[in-house]
């Protein structure tokens, strides 16, 4: 069942239009992440939807009603925000308890919602501090708290995390996964951070510019990019992109010529433009003999990280290629390195329109 639609929203400031004709179902229950880099959109998409902002132009549904008219307090969802906004003044307890009181909760209600909040996020024993006299996560919870105890139909965050530090950040991560879990919430989450996106979503819309660039389960996208763009901004390390000349089909193949070598790939593309990129992750390229080589250079710089090694490879004209080697593979920084790819893992894009070709 569909939660909340939207249909060819737009946001625009006075004649800059930032956001351009989004259309989203999202399912009722699911977790959607908003994902893309700093100012493109994510934020005031995320506002229209509270009704924090004003719609431009478009439609905007939850639980079946058109709201574009509806003030914040109507639309039945919780926010919570990157800075938590939380009153200094109010204990926690008080802080969480606020929204209900001015809608007329009445007190016993009230006092049952805060405490099971509180047990479930495990802030019990600060409820009669105040934000100041708590940590960073503390205060992070709290936020959630207040939105919890409303029992919306949906909760949305924008940036929730990133005012914490990295191993809280991964805690605090786990602890959203594992409330989604239990509570089974329509939730919207805003991150310009791709593993926070790959690690929490059911499915990820990637923004750039105000415009989606591809909607997605997490291994969707890793493995189909649609574009470029969501080739580059998804997968860490990123993936290696080069340029590429169509030299013909070559059976059900494509013919390529890439760094001055001829590939010849298993895949037909749909259309036969001229320049494209091939696109392929550091763990589809594996070392093999010289004349079996897509790829042959020095290898610059070797990093181990424990679970992983990757080495970047020089391979001319001042690019670097990442490769993934095994864990303990003996290499050494200046040996030559011959490389090809899997040719299940490789990716076309078009250079015309940025868009997934084979
Ligand atoms: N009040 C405003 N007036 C004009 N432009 C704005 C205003 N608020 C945001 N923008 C612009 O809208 C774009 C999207 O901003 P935002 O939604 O905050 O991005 P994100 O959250 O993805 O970083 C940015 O280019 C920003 O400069
Ligand atoms: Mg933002």
């Amino acid at each position: 069942m569909t939660a909340i639609a939207l249909r060819k929203i737009r946001k625009t400031y006075g004649s800059l239009a930032v956001i351009h004709d989004i259309d989203i179902d999202i399912e009722s229950g699911e977790f959607l992440v908003l994902v893309g880099p700093s100012g493109c959109g994510k934020s005031t998409l995320l506002r229209m939807i509270a009704g924090l902002e004003e719609i431009s132009g478009g439609m905007l549904d939850i639980g079946g009603k058109v709201v574009n008219a509806l003030p914040p307090s109507e639309r039945d969802i919780a926010m919570v925000f990157q800075d938590y906004a939380l009153y200094p003044h109010m204990s926690v307890r008080e802080n969480m308890a606020f929204g209900l009181k001015m809608r007329g909760t009445g007190e016993k209600v009230i006092d049952e919602r805060v405490s099971k909040a509180a047990d479930v996020l495990k802030i019990a024993p600060f409820l009669d501090r105040r934000p100041a006299q708590l940590s960073g996560g503390q205060r992070q919870r709290v936020a959630m708290g207040r939105a919890i105890v409303r029992e919306p139909s949906a909760f949305l965050f924008d940036e929730p995390l990133s005012n914490l530090d990295a191993a809280l950040r991964v805690e605090m991560r786990l602890e959203i996964a594992k409330l989604h879990n239990r509570m089974k919430a329509t939730t919207v989450y805003v991150t310009h951070d791709q593993v926070e996106a790959m690690t929490l979503a059911d499915r990820i819309v990637v923004l750039n510019a105000g415009r989606i660039e591809q909607i997605g389960k997490p291994l969707e996208l890793y493995h189909r990019p649609a574009s470029l763009f969501v080739a580059r901004f998804i997968g860490s390390p990123t993936m290696n992109t080069l340029p590429a000349k169509v030299t013909g089909a070559a059976g059900s193949g494509t013919g390529l010529s890439v760094a001055g070598r001829p590939i010849v790939l298993p895949a037909a593309i749909t259309a036969a433009a001229s320049g494209v990129t091939l696109g392929i992750r550091p763990e589809d390229l594996v070392r093999c003999p010289p004349e079996d080589a897509w790829f042959t250079g020095d290898l610059a710089v070797v990093e181990r990280l424990g679970s992983q090694t990757y080495g970047y490879v020089e391979i001319g004209e001042s690019r670097m290629l990442t490769v993934e080697f095994p864990r303990d593979a003996e290499i050494r920084v200046g040996e030559r390195i011959h490389v090809r790819g899997n040719p299940a893992g490789t990716h076309i894009f078009d250079d015309a329109t940025g868009l997934r070709l084979n």
